[in-house]
């Protein structure tokens, strides 16, 4: 029997994406991946050891208080829980439930915040310590290389060492750069083709090659932007990016499209707003949804213009956050 704990992961948003797999059953990366952990994102997790012989149980807390969660999200967290109970080397049976700060099916991802957070509350629950470097690697296990960056606060690297020690660690903490992502939700459906697909096709795009060249001096010059807190420098980097993995995607065999007009509606006004003057730049990950970071003292203006759009659905404001915390408040 184990005891009973709960973490609350963040979710994060990578400014140079992990897109692509050489391994597609590991997810071993082809390229480096470099993410700011966010702070009100979040997923909280939590695990209690059941008696023997009893099954998993999955609960998802919604509005209407705790469900069992739907098959498809419970065999992800199943999968998961027989990858840590062999890690850990116990047959417990879990009883695990979730809950996620921003609204679930808004077409953000939570798999990154949702499997750290997992993994996190899984070895509390066994009372094993676990370093920052262990519990990378064990987020990761779970298929989501995005997990694998939110087990640490601030700036986080994940490189790309192609064997299975490819644990990320934090190049700066949260206090570096108080930097805002405020975050336009066109489309709040889940998106048609899963991440996993996506990195499996990636390499399939003629112009990969080319994206893994330049994603040398990319990540470096993205290094120095943070370092030196040159949000000017990092802007056009930061969309370079974020264009780049879709250009990848949409020259994928086959292709794959994640935008809807409504993300150019509002990557224009983000160009409109830095002509402007304003300090914003724009991200987005596998889906129609756009991140915009920004500094502190554009934030609100930033927001205010999100919502005079008629095609952003949702505006969350978030921003650089501490990482992972053990809590006591259990969710049952
Ligand atoms: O963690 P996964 O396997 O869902 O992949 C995440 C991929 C992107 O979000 C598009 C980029 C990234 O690095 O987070």
């Amino acid at each position: 029997m184990s005891g009973k704990a709960t973490v609350v992961a963040p979710s994060n948003i990578a400014l140079i994406k992990y897109w692509g797999v050489r391994d597609p059953e590991r997810a071993i990366p082809w390229n480096p991946s470099l993410s700011m952990t966010l702070r009100r994102c979040t997923t909280r997790t939590t695990v209690a050891g059941r008696e023997a012989g009893a099954a998993d149980e999955v609960l998802l807390r919604t509005a209407a208080g705790l469900e069992p969660a739907t098959p498809p999200f419970a065999a992800r967290v199943v999968a998961h829980l027989d990858r840590l109970r062999e890690w850990a080397a116990v047959g417990t049976p879990f009883r695990v439930a979730t809950e996620n700060s921003f609204p679930m099916g808004s077409g953000l991802a939570s798999s990154a915040s949702g499997f750290a957070a997992l993994a996190l509350a899984f070895a509390a629950a066994l009372e094993r310590e676990v370093s920052l470097r262990q519990a990378s690697l064990l987020a990761w296990s779970s298929g989501s290389g995005s997990a694998a960056r939110s087990v640490a606060g601030g700036f986080v690297q994940w490189p790309a060492t192609g064997d299975e020690d490819n644990a990320a660690a934090q190049l700066l903490p949260e206090s570096h750069w108080d930097l805002r992502d405020v975050i336009a939700v066109v489309d709040a459906s889940a998106k048609e083709v899963p991440s996993r697909e996506g990195h499996r096709l990636a390499s399939t795009s003629p112009y990969f090659e080319r994206r893994l060249a330049a994603l040398v001096e990319r990540l470096r010059r993205v290094r120095i932007a943070l370092e030196q807190r040159d949000f000017a420098a990092l802007a056009p980097l930061v969309e370079e990016e974020a264009v780049d993995l879709h250009l990848i995607a949409m020259s994928s065999r086959p292709p794959i499209f994640y935008w809807r007009p409504a993300t150019l509606g509002v990557l224009e006004r983000v160009r409109h707003l830095r002509r402007a003057g304003i300090e914003v730049c724009a991200t987005m990950d596998a889906g129609a949804n756009v991140h915009l970071i920004c500094t502190p003292a554009a934030e609100p203006f930033v927001a205010q213009e999100l919502r005079r759009l008629p095609q952003v659905q949702e505006v969350i404001r978030d921003r650089v956050g501490p990482g992972p915390e053990r809590v006591n408040d259990h969710l049952f």
